[in-house]
């Protein structure tokens, strides 16, 4: 593993391994690794020659400025989890780079100007709620395509909104970049890890696994019951869950929204029939104990 900070020193490595026509697998994350983020790197080690792993917190992503200050920052610690990584599994891949760039040398000209629209896909969940959060996405997910022209980008599906924007931002751009999506991992009680979820107190962090275990509920309710009366089922049993059960410290859960959508286009569905096609997905977000949450379940 070799760590770059330059985006120089990362064209110039990306030139070399184009001229050996070697395959990239490009990993954009923000560092703070667990689990879900190795089982991608594993995945672009084992399918690429080069990988490429970004490990970048992106300050125009972010339209809240807590959040951004709060975000765990663990290069030191997130370089050993990759090292260890290539240290126990087999790889096609011979080099791994990780780049770590520093908000200038991402930006050098300043806050970018460019802002990207993704019609009805961003319309909905997150997107109203987090205003420029998916343009701020783009854009240096953009700008990580352009430095190391992958062949491969991989992204986990826990932010499944986020994969049908780069879908569409790879649309929108013509790259022939391959838009690799990998299933959540989840810990052994069923939360979907997440680097938030170092930000949970102890007895945040015990009840969050109800978020899933109501959601897999909800996969099995959806095998009779409405549209609408499995959302609504949802939303009030994460919302009165600090009444029926003990939970310590005045935590509660506030879902922000939980939507049945088609899984391609991301429209909200009014019936099972009407996602025949692509399938539908459910997508919620929660708050616990001052965290956003968020995970999917499919149906
Ligand atoms: O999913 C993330 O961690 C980020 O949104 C990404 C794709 C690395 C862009 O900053």
């Amino acid at each position: 593993m070799k760590q770059i900070t330059r985006a120089a020193d990362l064209q110039s490595a990306v030139k070399q391994a184009k001229e050996q026509n070697l395959e990239i697998g490009l990993v954009p994350t923000m560092g703070a690794l667990h689990e879900g983020h190795l089982s991608l790197i594993e995945r672009a080690l084992k399918e690429n020659d080069m990988v490429v792993v970004s490990l970048f917190v992106n300050p125009i992503q972010f339209n809240n400025k807590e959040d951004l200050e709060k975000y765990p920052r663990t290069i030191d610690a997130d370089l050993k989890l990759i090292e260890s990584l290539i240290a126990r599994i087999e790889c096609r891949a011979k080099e791994l780079l990780a780049f770590t760039p520093s908000v200038e040398e991402m930006y050098p000209q300043g806050e970018p100007k460019e802002v990207y629209h993704f019609g009805p896909i961003e319309e909905v969940m997150e997107g109203p709620r987090r205003p420029g959060h998916f343009s701020g996405v783009a854009v240096v997910v953009r700008r990580l395509f352009d430095l190391a022209q992958p062949k491969r980008a991989y992204f986990g599906e826990k932010d499944y909104q986020q994969i049908a924007v780069i879908r569409s931002l790879l649309e929108q751009i013509k790259y022939p970049i391959e838009l690799v999506p990998c299933p959540i991992v989840r810990a052994d009680d069923g939360l979907a890890l997440s680097s938030r979820n170092m930000r949970l107190s102890p007895a945040a962090r015990a009840m969050a696994p109800a978020i899933n275990a109501t959601l897999e509920q909800a996969a099995e309710m959806a095998e009779y019951e409405e549209v609408d009366d499995v959302k609504e089922w949802v939303l009030d049993t994460l919302a009165s869950y600090h009444e029926v059960n003990d939970c310590p410290d005045g935590l509660r859960f506030e879902p922000e929204y939980f939507e049945i959508v088609d899984a391609v286009t991301l429209q909200p569905i009014a019936e099972w029939a009407n996602a025949e096609q692509n399938g539908a997905v459910g997508c919620i977000a929660v708050w616990l104990d001052g965290v956003r949450l968020i995970d999917i379940v499919k149906f």
